[in-house]
């Protein structure tokens, strides 16, 4: 989509029926506090090379072909500072509101706000600023292929251990080490027929929630879900260290587009 769109006009590439609406969504859970990168402003809201972690994975989204709209989940009292914010960095198309308390809280939300022309639906990690474009289109493209549920993963490059976990500093015992070509590490946007992801949110939050991500919950229903390949740059900002591994990553593309 083109990304200073008031407007959601097709930029190009998109399927014949824009005129009627949006078919392809991203919806970017953005309510987080971020506990684990320590205390200061919510994790969405923190700065890489100077600009809020959340505008970078708007852009990041917005560029792809395939997205025709974007919908941030912003903290539960935060939506007016964060439609403020992202007007202010020339996204002012985005539909901003906001979350709840958990991570599939905020995502109901976020589907709850779609249009009815949606049919496609991307849900991506503010947490994850700096996924490629082609990530995201390379998602987006498998489930118009006919894919209900994909999700983008890479291969586990450590050694997995089961253990029998102790809750204090004791050594645990190994009861397993698990086999590590046959396990993927998943990232985000993970994609949906709208319908699917719709039905698991309402089937799922009535019976208590649990699934720890948007698969997970598709997969509950029974929905098959395909993997595709994901990419090093799509990685989640959980902990400090990996702040530091995301303004490399950005040195390194500011460098690169400079030659
Ligand atoms: N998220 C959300 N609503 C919540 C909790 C999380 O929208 N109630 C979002 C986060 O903003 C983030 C994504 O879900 O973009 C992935 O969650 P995570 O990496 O766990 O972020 P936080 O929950 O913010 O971090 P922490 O768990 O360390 O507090
Ligand atoms: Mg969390």
């Amino acid at each position: 989509m083109s990304i200073d769109s008031t407007d959601f006009a097709p930029s190009g590439d998109q399927q014949p029926s824009d005129d009627a609406g949006p078919r392809t969504a991203v919806v970017i859970p953005a309510a987080g506090k971020g506990v684990r990168l320590g205390p200061g402003t919510p994790k969405a809201l923190r700065e890489l090379g100077g600009t809020p972690m959340l505008v970078h994975a708007v852009r990041a989204t917005a560029r792809a072909r395939a997205v025709d709209l974007v919908v941030v989940v912003a903290p539960p009292d935060g939506a007016p500072a964060v439609r403020t914010l992202l007007g202010e960095h020339g996204l002012p198309g985005v539909v901003v509101v906001p979350g709840g308390g958990t991570r599939q809280d905020s995502v109901r939300l976020g589907l709850a706000a779609l249009p009815d022309t949606v049919e496609t639906v991307l849900v991506h990690d503010a947490a994850r600023p700096l996924v490629p474009d082609e990530t995201v289109d390379a998602v987006a493209r498998a489930v118009r292929a006919g894919a209900p549920a994909v999700v983008p993963a890479l291969p586990v490059t450590d050694t997995i251990k089961q253990v029998e976990p102790h809750p204090g500093a004791e050594p645990e015992p190994v009861t397993g080490t698990v086999d590590r070509s046959l396990l993927r590490a998943v990232q985000t946007p993970q994609g949906f027929a709208r319908t699917v992801l719709a039905e698991a949110h309402t089937r799922l939050t009535a019976e208590g929630d649990g699934a720890t991500d948007d698969a997970g919950m598709v997969e509950r229903l029974g929905v098959d879900v395909v993997v595709v390949p994901g990419h090093e740059e799509a990685f989640k900002v959980t902990r400090p260290l990996d702040l530091v591994l995301a303004e490399a990553v950005l040195a390194r593309r500011r460098a690169h587009d400079a030659f």
